[in-house]
């Protein structure tokens, strides 16, 4: 498809949302089944719903344009999604992984973010205002979905991750002496890298802890 026009690029755009979206149906339902903690789940499964409606949407939008929704493939999505088997493959801890889920789902949240804002302002400025409307409904639940992932990391589950992890090595060095397994310092190089620790010093907080946690504060925002 040639791009000469904004309607061109808008319908390109539009294609690559929709495939996008096809792709997360996919994907949510093995989301929603590798976390470990019910609410996360619940919220995999409340926006794998919303996901089937926000396709119904851009078909909507194909039918008033007169244009296929098909003939592109959203390759961002499918790298993003591909992060999130990479790590379900790794098997980290129960509640790494669920930090880890969250962390994955936010990067797909702000994906489509970024995406609804820039057709919404192209169905404005073509005159399309009920599509603009339409647009405007998914990037705003998309902005809900969004907040509620940082609530749930924020309200326990980055603090379960980093105190699990605290137990754990305790465990090995009663049992074990002071010697640490390699198993643990992989770990730690984990939660080094997917656990925001800022706030979460407070939970079983050595100061050791708590001076990683700024090193690792910008994580699952
Ligand atoms: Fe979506």
């Amino acid at each position: 498809m040639e791009l000469n026009t904004l309607r061109d690029l808008y319908i390109d755009e539009l294609k690559d949302l929709w495939s996008a979206e096809k792709q997360l149906v996919k994907a949510l339902p093995k989301m929603a089944k590798a976390a470990n903690d019910p609410e996360l789940s619940k919220a995999f499964t409340t926006h794998l719903r919303q996901t089937e409606r926000q396709v119904q949407r851009l078909e909507q939008i194909f039918e008033e344009i007169g244009e296929s929704p098909r003939g592109k493939k959203c390759v961002g999505m499918e790298g993003l999604i591909e992060e999130g088997s990479e790590l379900i493959k790794e098997k980290p801890d129960a509640e790494v992984l669920d930090a880890g889920l969250i962390s994955k789902a936010q990067h797909v949240e702000h994906y489509e973010i970024a995406g609804y804002g820039t057709v919404r302002t192209y169905a404005q400025l073509l005159g399309y205002d009920r599509q603009a409307q339409l647009l405007q409904e998914t990037l705003d639940e998309e902005g809900e979905a969004d907040k509620l992932l940082t609530q749930l990391a924020e309200g326990s589950i980055n603090l379960e991750a980093a105190s699990a992890e605290g137990e754990e090595e305790e465990e090995a060095e009663t049992t074990r002496g002071s010697r640490r397994s390699s198993k643990a310092s992989e770990r730690e190089v984990s939660r080094r890298t997917t656990v925001e620790g800022g706030r979460g010093g407070a939970r079983g907080g050595s100061s050791r802890r708590g001076g990683r946690a700024k090193e690792t504060e910008s994580s699952a925002r």
